[in-house]
C-alpha cells in the first residue's frame, strides 16, 4: 500500500487484483466498503483487459487520457480485479493518470492499481505529500513525494454504460469539454446517485466550519478569496479569476485555512461554469457538515434511496 501523486490528488494505491491489499486501503482510510475505488491503468488497452471498453469509452479516452477522466464501464467476465474494488457493483471505474510517477508506479507494479484519494474518509483531499503524512502517516507503508498535484481536484467520473454518458462526479475535465467530444449527456436524475455510491452529500470536510458565498470575513473567520476583488489579506485561489488555478489551489488552501485558529472558514463565490462546477461541488459537500455532526459514514445523500447492494466479506477479517 503506497500513497503516490497523480495530476489530480494523491492516491492511496494497492494491487487491484489482491483482496487483502485492497481491504487494507479501505481500512487505512476508514472508508465504507460499499464505496467503490478507481482502478488506475496505463492506457485504454490495459483498461480493456478488465472492462467492456465500448466505443464511447474509446472516443473519450483518446481525447482525455492520460488525464483527469474516470470511465465507469461494465466489468468483463473473468476480470481479475478484486470484488472489493467495485463494492459489489457490476461496473468498474478506470482511469489512466497523467503523472510520470503514477505511470511509472503502474509499470513497476505490473498490475492495475486501485486507489482512492489518500485522505481519511470524508476529509479534505491531499494535494501535497505532507497532507498525506499529517492525516494518514502512521497507517500506511510508504508515501512517494512528487510535489504539488497540478490539477488539484479529482477526476470527472463519467458513466459510459448507458445510451447517453452521464457525469457522476464533476472534476478536472469540464462538462463543456466532454460534451464537445461526445455530444449531450444524460440529465442527472434523482436515482442517478444510486449509481455513484461515493457521491456523499457531505465530504471533503475541514475541521472548522465552512461558510460559502461570503464577500468578507466575519470576525475570527479565515477568508478564502477568488478574483481581483478579493481582500488583499485573503487566501486568494486565483487573483486573476482563473478557474484552473483556483482548482489547483483549492484543497491546499482548505488544509491551510483549517490549521488557523479561529471561528471558521469563509469562501467567496466561485462562478458555476467549467471547472467552477467541480470546485463548487467540493465546497458544497465540505460545507454540508455544518448541518450534521454525525459520523461521515452515516451521512448518505437522501436522494440515494436504499444503500447500494453489498455482497462483500467483512474487511475486519483481514
Ligand atoms: O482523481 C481521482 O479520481 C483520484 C485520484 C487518486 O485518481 N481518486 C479519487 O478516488 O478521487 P475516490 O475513491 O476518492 O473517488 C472515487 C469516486 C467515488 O465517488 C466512487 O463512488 C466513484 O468514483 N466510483 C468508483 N467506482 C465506481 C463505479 N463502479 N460506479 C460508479 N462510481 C464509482
Ligand atoms: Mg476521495
Amino acid at each position: 500500500m503506497v500513497a503516490f501523486p497523480t495530476e489530480t490528488v494523491y492516491g492511496l494505491g494497492a494491487d487491484a487484483t489482491s483482496d487483502p491489499a485492497v481491504a487494507r486501503v479501505f481500512a487505512a482510510k476508514g472508508r465504507p466498503r460499499f464505496d467503490p475505488l478507481i482502478v488506475h491503468v496505463k492506457n485504454s488497452s490495459m483498461a480493456a483487459v478488465d472492462t467492456e471498453f465500448n466505443d464511447k469509452a474509446a472516443v473519450l479516452a483518446s481525447a482525455f487520457w492520460p488525464g483527469p477522466l474516470t470511465l465507469v464501464l461494465k466489468r468483463k467476465a473473468g476480470s481479475r480485479i478484486s470484488q472489493l474494488v467495485s463494492g459489489g457493483l457490476e461496473t468498474l471505474a478506470v482511469r489512466a493518470p497523467n503523472h510520470p510517477i503514477a505511470q511509472e508506479l503502474i509499470d513497476m507494479a505490473g498490475c492495475p492499481i486501485a486507489a482512492p484519494s489518500a485522505n481519511p474518509f470524508g476529509r479534505i483531499s491531499p494535494t501535497l505529500a505532507r497532507h498525506v503524512v499529517d492525516a494518514l502517516g502512521s497507517n500506511i507503508d510508504m508515501i512517494i513525494d512528487g510535489g504539488a498535484c497540478p490539477v488539484g481536484i479529482e477526476s470527472t467520473v463519467v458513466d459510459v454504460t448507458g445510451a447517453f454518458p452521464a457525469i457522476l462526479r464533476p472534476g478536472g475535465i469540464s462538462a463543456e469539454a466532454l460534451e464537445a467530444i461526445v455530444g449531450p449527456f444524460a440529465t442527472p436524475t434523482k436515482t442517478s446517485a444510486l449509481h455513484s455510491p461515493g457521491t456523499l452529500q457531505r465530504h471533503y470536510s475541514p475541521v472548522r466550519s465552512l461558510r460559502l458565498n461570503a464577500h468578507a470575513a466575519l470576525p475570527g473567520e479565515t477568508l478564502i478569496g477568488f478574483g481581483p476583488d478579493a481582500p488583499a489579506d485573503s487566501l486568494n485561489l486565483s487573483p486573476n479569476g482563473d478557474l484552473t488555478e483556483a482548482a489547483a489551489n483549492l484543497f491546499a488552501f482548505l488544509h491551510a485555512a483549517d490549521r488557523h485558529d479561529g471561528d471558521g472558514i469563509a469562501v467567496m463565490p466561485i462562478p458555476e461554469a467549467g471547472l467552477g462546477r467541480a470546485i463548487n461541488d467540493r465546497l458544497r459537500r465540505a460545507a454540508a457538515r455544518n448541518d450534521s455532526e454525525s459520523d461521515p459514514g452515516d451521512d448518505w445523500n437522501d436522494e440515494r434511496g436504499p444503500q447500494a447492494p453489498c455482497i462483500l466479506p467483512d474487511i475486519e477479517e483481514y
